[in-house]
């Protein structure tokens, strides 16, 4: 049974109908040192109807309880403090981690409905921005969370390909484009295109109304204006590619903007229909005063289409497609507003499913504490950093341990692994300092930190020719592995918690706990020892790998058997 379960059921029995087990069940807590055993109950609740004090219940209950599931029960202050049977703990914790392998923690809450994620969603032309690397492995470590507890996930990359930009770029290219220039270094010449063109625009309007009218006619599906844009479109995911290949992330669905572009009229006849759109000097808007936002700009003056257009239509179109219980959107905290507008207005509309959409936002990456900007030119090159995390990972494996067999691909393994770890284990609405050195680093709270970990226990393992078995009788005569047990038997709470909260760090946290307790264990342990406790000490941190290496899975990390 349940640790808590047989708690709750003990004290229910002693109380006799005072509190119903459910009740003292919610009522438990966990200690807040772990001296103080493993599971608290709090006597406070009873002092009134008993009319006794918390700290006389407290010591009475310890008395009478049956102590025979437990290995202690004492009372400190008002609280009743079990002590768990260890070694019933460790036989089942264990068990239930080899019989299941990897998929310990997994769970069906989902029945497989569908869960939409949109991430990464760069802007075509443009730099592959760090915010953009942010959403690409905070989305993918969302995705295997909710796959873990049994949803069916549809990862979408809504590429920023649409919009009026384009047409001031095509205008850009038609006055001084390089087409050899642009195909050997696309996303460069594209980006300094943008530039020129943008200062230009705002000293010269004819020059935004030239941008103007070539989006125009790509929305009318003019020919030419549709060809130059499609160039650009794809010779930028020559260059995205590169970057998801090497992430090792894919998609699902990978629809950009520009796949609404004759999904838009649509809406706006729905808007229509439902007497939502104003004229606001000559443009469409929505109004949202009573939701505390700015009116949506749904059309302007000339007709052309907005960002929230296109993800009304995408919305809509999520839902029908997918008929998802959730649409999750991994952006930027920039764009909380924009989010909160699109909610607004599928409310207005009448869908009441965008209740189930979440706006997953995340902070702001620095370099040197100063932030990243395209327009400044002050753009890191992030495919250049990710070759060179792994060129470091390469270079600490040359030093440790230069026989290693494939080590490009190990390196490869650290080096990308560091960084995604590295993003994923801060809050994901704080920012962080991208500093490689910190993040390739072997100490510290870092990806190659538990990656080396995992590693260091295969290599026990291989010495000592372990074969695993969830039928080994366990004994352990200390208490040296009490920590790991109690950190496993967490792990799948903490997998639910992370979910629950979109917040991957939880389990990046988690990893690093485990890896630290391991890496104790093996300091005071001598698990090569030859007694009757060895198999205990194998199996015991076999199944510390197995979880370490399912908690690296879930952040979208690799686990080198070797390193
Ligand atoms: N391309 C946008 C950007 O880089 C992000 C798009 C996010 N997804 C969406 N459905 N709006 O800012």
């Amino acid at each position: 049974m349940d640790e808590k379960n047989l708690v709750a059921e003990s004290l229910a029995q002693i109380l006799d109908g005072q509190l119903s087990t459910e009740k003292i069940f919610e009522l438990l807590e966990k200690p807040k040192k772990i001296e103080l055993g493993d599971i608290a109950f709090p006597a406070f609740s009873l002092a009134k109807e008993l009319r006794k004090s918390p700290v006389d219940i407290a010591k009475e209950l310890a008395e009478k309880i049956n102590g025979e599931s437990f290995d202690k029960v004492e009372a400190t202050g008002p609280y009743v403090n079990f002590f768990v049977s260890k070694s019933d703990t460790t036989t089942s914790v264990i068990s239930d981690i080899l019989k299941n392998s990897a998929n310990y923690g997994s769970e069906n809450l989902g029945n497989m409905r569908n869960v939409t994620i949109d991430m990464s969603a760069p802007n075509i032309a443009k730099p592959f921005s760090i915010g953009h690397l942010r959403s690409t492995v905070l989305g993918e470590s969302i995705s295997r969370l909710y796959q873990k507890l049994g949803y069916n996930t549809v990862k979408i990359n809504h590429l920023g390909d649409w919009g009026k930009q384009f047409g001031l770029l095509i205008t850009a290219y038609k006055k001084y484009g390089d087409e050899a220039k642009i195909t050997a270094n696309p996303i460069d010449e594209l980006l300094k295109l943008y530039v020129q063109i943008n200062a230009e625009a705002k000293e010269n309007p004819e020059v935004d109304d030239e941008g103007r009218a070539w989006f125009l006619k790509m929305e009318q599906g003019d020919a030419e204006a549709l060809r130059i844009w499609k160039w650009f479109s794809d010779v930028s995911l020559l260059e995205f590619n590169r970057i998801y290949d090497k992430l090792g992330v894919t998609f699902d669905f990978f629809t950009g903007e520009s796949f609404y572009s004759d999904k838009m009229d649509g809406i706006v006849e729905t808007l229509e229909s439902k007497n939502l759109l104003q004229e606001s000097k000559g443009a469409l808007v929505v109004d949202l005063e009573k939701y505390n936002l700015n009116p949506a700009l749904i059309k302007k003056t000339d007709g052309a289409t907005l960002y929230i257009t296109r993800d009304l239509a995408t919305a809509v179109y999520r839902k029908q497609t997918f008929d998802f219980v959730k649409s999750l959107y991994v952006v930027g905290g920039e764009q909380i507003n924009h989010f909160k507008q699109l909610k607004a207005v599928l409310t207005e509309m009448g869908y009441d499913w965008s209740d189930d959409m979440t706006h997953i936002p995340f902070g702001m990456v620095t370099q040197g504490g100063k932030k990243f900007s395209t327009r400044q030119g002050r753009v890191v090159k992030l495919e250049m950093a990710l070759d060179e995390a792994v060129d470091r990972a390469l270079k600490m494996i040359n030093n440790k341990n230069p026989e290693l067999p494939n080590k490009e691909k190990v390196a490869q393994q650290v080096g990308i692994g560091a960084v995604t770890f590295y993003d994923l284990k801060t809050d994901r609405m704080n920012g962080y300092d991208f500093d490689l050195e910190e993040m390739v680093s072997f100490e510290g709270e870092t990806g190659p930190y538990v990656q080396y970990a995992y590693a260091r226990i295969q290599s026990i393992l291989r010495k000592a020719k372990y074969e695993a078995n969830a039928d080994y009788d366990l004994h352990f005569a200390g208490n040296e592995h009490w920590e790991l047990i109690k950190l496993l038997q967490e792990f799948p709470e903490t997998i639910k918690r992370a979910a629950d909260k979109y917040e991957p760090s939880v389990v990046a946290k988690y990893a690093i706990v485990l890896a630290q307790a391991f890496n104790r264990y093996y300091a005071h342990v001598r698990i090569l020892d030859e007694n009757d406790e060895k198999t205990s000490r194998l199996t015991l941190i076999y199944a510390v790998a197995v979880v370490l290496k399912e908690a690296l899975r879930l952040l979208g990390v690799e686990a080198p058997e070797e390193m």
